[in-house]
C-alpha cells in the first residue's frame, strides 16, 4: 500500500510538472498579451512618424532596422522571445514554424466561418527538448496604411526599396481586414 501512495504521488508530481496550475497559465497568457499590445503599439508608432517624415520608401527602412531591434529589446527587457510571423513573410527569420502554422491554418478557417480577425489569440506549452515553453499567439489583422507596403498595388519606388532589402519578399497581395500575421511569444517555465 505504502508502495502504491509512493508510486501515485511521483505519478501525481509528474502531471503537474508536465501541465503548469491553470492560474500560472492565464498569469502567463495575460502577460504575453500586454507584451503583443505593447509591440504593436511600439511598432505602430515608428511606422506612422517615418510616413509622416519621410513617406513609404523611408518607411521601409527603419521598418526593416527597427522592427527586429524593437522585438530584440523588448525580449530582453521581458524574459520573453517576442517576434513576428505570417504564412507569407517579407523576412525570412520571421518564417512560421510548425505550430504557428497550425495555428495561422486555424484563424483562416476560423475568419471564413466569420471570426473577427483582430480578437484571434492562442496558447499552449511545448516541449522542446525536455523543456517546457509557453507559447502564445495574437492576430495581426491588416489595415489600410499597410496597403502601402502589403497590398496589391504598390507603387513603383516601393516596390524597388522592398526588392532590394528583401528579394525573397512574400508579404505583399494582401486586402485591408485579412490576416497579415501574428505576434509570436514564447518564455520557457
Ligand atoms: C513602409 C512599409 C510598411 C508598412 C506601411 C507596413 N509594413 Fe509590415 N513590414 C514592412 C517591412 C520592411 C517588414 C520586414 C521587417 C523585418 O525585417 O523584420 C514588415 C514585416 C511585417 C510583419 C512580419 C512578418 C513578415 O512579413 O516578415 C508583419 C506581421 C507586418 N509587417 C504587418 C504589418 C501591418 C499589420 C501593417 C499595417 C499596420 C504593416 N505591416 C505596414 C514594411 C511595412
Amino acid at each position: 500500500m505504502r508502495i502504491f501512495t509512493l508510486a501515485l504521488s511521483a505519478w501525481a508530481g509528474a502531471v503537474l510538472a508536465a501541465t503548469p496550475p491553470a492560474e500560472d497559465l492565464a498569469r502567463l497568457e495575460q502577460e504575453a498579451r500586454t507584451i503583443s499590445a505593447s509591440f504593436g503599439k511600439q511598432l505602430k508608432g515608428v511606422l506612422q512618424a517615418t510616413m509622416l517624415a519621410g513617406g513609404p520608401v523611408e518607411a521601409i527602412k527603419v521598418c526593416h532596422t527597427s522592427a527586429p531591434e524593437i522585438a530584440q529589446r523588448l525580449s530582453r527587457e521581458q524574459g520573453w522571445t517576442v517576434a513576428r510571423t505570417s504564412t507569407r513573410v517579407r523576412n525570412p527569420s520571421n518564417a512560421a514554424d510548425e505550430w504557428e502554422q497550425q495555428i495561422l491554418q486555424q484563424w483562416q478557417d476560423k475568419i471564413e466561418r466569420g471570426a473577427p480577425v483582430g480578437k484571434l489569440e492562442a496558447s499552449t506549452v511545448l516541449d522542446r527538448d525536455g523543456e517546457q515553453t509557453f507559447r502564445y499567439m495574437r492576430a495581426i489583422p491588416t489595415g489600410e496604411v499597410c496597403l502601402n507596403c502589403h497590398g496589391s498595388r504598390l507603387s513603383p519606388a516601393v516596390a524597388e526599396q522592398i526588392k532590394l532589402l528583401y528579394p525573397n519578399d512574400a508579404a505583399t497581395g494582401f486586402q485591408k481586414g485579412e490576416l497579415r500575421g501574428a505576434f509570436s511569444l514564447e518564455k520557457s517555465i
